[in-house]
Formats: C-alpha cells, structure tokens, sequence
C-alpha cells in the first residue's frame, strides 16, 4: 500500500458513491479532551499519527449548517469571515476535497467554547463540517469512513465524531484507512470534566507546527511511544474498573510527559502561562486537602480538570473560574 494524498483519500471512500446535493444539510459534534494526548505525526499530509490516542467528549461542540448558494460565504460565530484569512482557506480547502466547482455553499458554524483557546474547537469544527458534508450530499458513510475523513482536517477531529469515551487507533497502514477512531464500550455517569479558562487568546504557536518541531529536535519525543502505550493500557483499565485516582493520575501525567517533550524542543514550545502554573499549584494543594481532582492541558494555556459529580459544589466555591461539564455519554 502506498500514501494516498487527501483527494486520493477522499476519492477512495465515496469515489464510487453517486451523490446528489441537498439544498441544505445541519450537524453537531463535541469537543473531545484527550486523557492519553496525540502529539506527532508519521505523515503531516494525512495527519496519520505516531501513537494511539484516547479522549472523552464534552456536550459541548460545534455546530455547522450548509446551504446551496450562489457563491460562497462563511460565517463563524454569527459574523462574516473574509474569505482569505487562514481559517476560511483551511475550512474551504477540506470542502473542496468533496464537491466539484460548480456547488458553492453559505457555510454557518458555530462554537460553544473560544476558538482558538486550545480547548481543541478544530476538532469538533471539522468532525462538525465532515457530518454536514456526508448529509449534503447524501453519502451515507460509516462511522469508520467518517473518522477518516474528519481525520484529513485534523487529527483529534477523528475523535470528534463520537461520545463518551473515544479510541484513535494509530493505525500502520500508509494510506491511513486503518487509522480512525471509535468509542469504547463504556460509561462513567458521574466522570465530570471542568474548564478553567485562563486565557480565550489565539496561542503563539499552533499544535501543527508545535508537533513537527517537537518530533525533530526534542531529545525527549524518543520516549514518547513508549509512554502512551503504557498510558493507553492503564487507562482502559482505569475506565473499565472506574477507578478514578488511576485516570487522574494517569491523564495529569500523560499531559505533563507531552509539554515536557514541547519543553525539550528548540526552539522551546511553552504553553503555560504563570496562571496555567498557578492553577496548577492550586490543584495540587486541593489535592493535598483531600479532594481528589486532577488536570490536563493541551496545545494552550488552559486546564481542563477531572473530578466526580459528588465534588462539583466544592470545586465550584473554590475556583470561581470554573466552568464545570457532565460527560457526553447520552
Ligand atoms: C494537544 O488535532 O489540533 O490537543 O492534526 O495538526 O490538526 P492537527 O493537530 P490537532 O492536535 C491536538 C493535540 C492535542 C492532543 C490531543 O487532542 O490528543
């Protein structure tokens, strides 16, 4: 098997569908926060990556909406976006690999959450757009081909597609047909996650460049693989047991392990505000007092906490911040 470029990918999983557009067509998906992270690629094209992934998705996301048009138009967040700026070409680029030139669409998307804020809106933006896409223009494509696809806008948009708990199997194939994610057979109805925003800014560097460099020059990313594994098989088994301190645990490290390797690289990648560490300091220090509640962090300055429903009050009184979530899991 030999890597296919995007179209080629696309063409492979509904080149022989005959499709027919729709005048309109609306889709949501959920953000997603990985417990065990993505962090490099063994083909930046494809976004195929070098390791497994797992996350939990919030039921918060995107929602997207598609209608024929006579030419194009965006509109992010109820205003118009000039179709020039990175974004419009990013979203209208992943639209192209689906449609022929003469369908032009009025595109409306909307988030929950901050763009840009590292709290991984890209996933569910294209996770969002792909659903709308194979309603669009009636497609009819699996879960599996789904992932793919969501997968060639962004990595964790492959995760994007699901509830609850989400597995990204890295695949090893290089035309990455075996590389899409899937949810676990499990639920955890008092597993709640918590936003603690400290800055809404764009980041100084996105995850995509952020990742490449940390795979060529960071002396620490040897360690990485190895790493997730472990993390990936004790993880799953902390969401089989519900054993909850083993997925904190396991998740605040995971994260700390992949800002380390970002530390590592040079030039350096740095993410953390002195409020990322502050809040930090402040989780520890609640967990030394006896309530148990952990955190990750992303590509930005932002910490999402893990916690159980029975602590929402407290946490709530002690960090005014806090935006707190059940877990997606209908
Ligand atoms: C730190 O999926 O945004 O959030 O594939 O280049 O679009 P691209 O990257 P992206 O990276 C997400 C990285 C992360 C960890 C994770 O979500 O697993």
């Amino acid at each position: 098997v030999h890597a296919l470029n995007k179209k080629e990918t696309v063409q492979a999983l509904i080149g022989t569908k005959n499709y027919e557009p729709k005048n309109s067509a609306s889709s949501f998906a959920p953000v997603n926060i990985a417990l065990v992270k993505y962090w490099g690629k063994r083909n930046s094209e494809l976004n195929l990556p070098v390791t497994s992934s797992l996350s939990l998705s919030l039921p918060l996301g995107t929602h997207t909406s598609l209608k024929a048009h006579s030419k194009d138009l965006l509109f992010l967040n109820g205003k118009q976006v000039d179709l020039q700026t990175s974004f419009a070409k990013k979203l209208f680029d992943f639209v192209d690999l689906f449609r022929d030139k003469k369908t032009t669409l009025f595109i409306e998307t909307k988030n929950d959450i901050p763009t840009g804020a590292g709290l991984a809106s890209s996933a569910s933006g294209f996770a969002a757009l792909t659903l709308a896409l194979n309603d669009f223009f009636s497609l009819q494509l699996s879960p599996k081909e789904l992932s793919i696809l969501a997968r060639l806008g962004s990595g964790s948009a492959s995760r994007s597609l699901f509830s609850g708990f989400v597995q990204w199997h890295k695949g090893v194939r290089d035309d990455g047909l075996d590389s899409y994610a899937e949810p676990l057979d499990a639920r955890w109805d008092d597993l709640s996650i918590g936003l603690w925003i400290i800055s809404d800014k764009t980041k100084p560097i996105d995850s995509r460049q952020a990742m490449q460099n940390t795979v060529e020059s960071s002396p620490l990313y040897k360690a990485w693989p190895d790493t997730v594994s472990h993390d990936l098989s004790v993880m799953k088994e902390a969401i089989k047991t519900h054993n909850f301190s083993l997925l904190g645990r396991t998740a605040e490290q995971n994260a700390l392990t992949m800002h380390a390797t970002m530390l590592a690289a040079y030039p350096s990648i740095v993410y953390f505000l002195p409020e990322s560490i502050e809040a930090m300091q402040k989780i520890w220090q609640l967990r030394k007092d006896g309530l148990e509640v952990y955190f990750t962090m992303d590509a930005g300055p932002n910490i999402k906490l893990l916690f159980l429903e029975k602590d929402r009050k407290t946490l709530e009184s002690q960090l005014p911040n806090l935006h707190t979530h059940s877990n997606s899991i209908p």
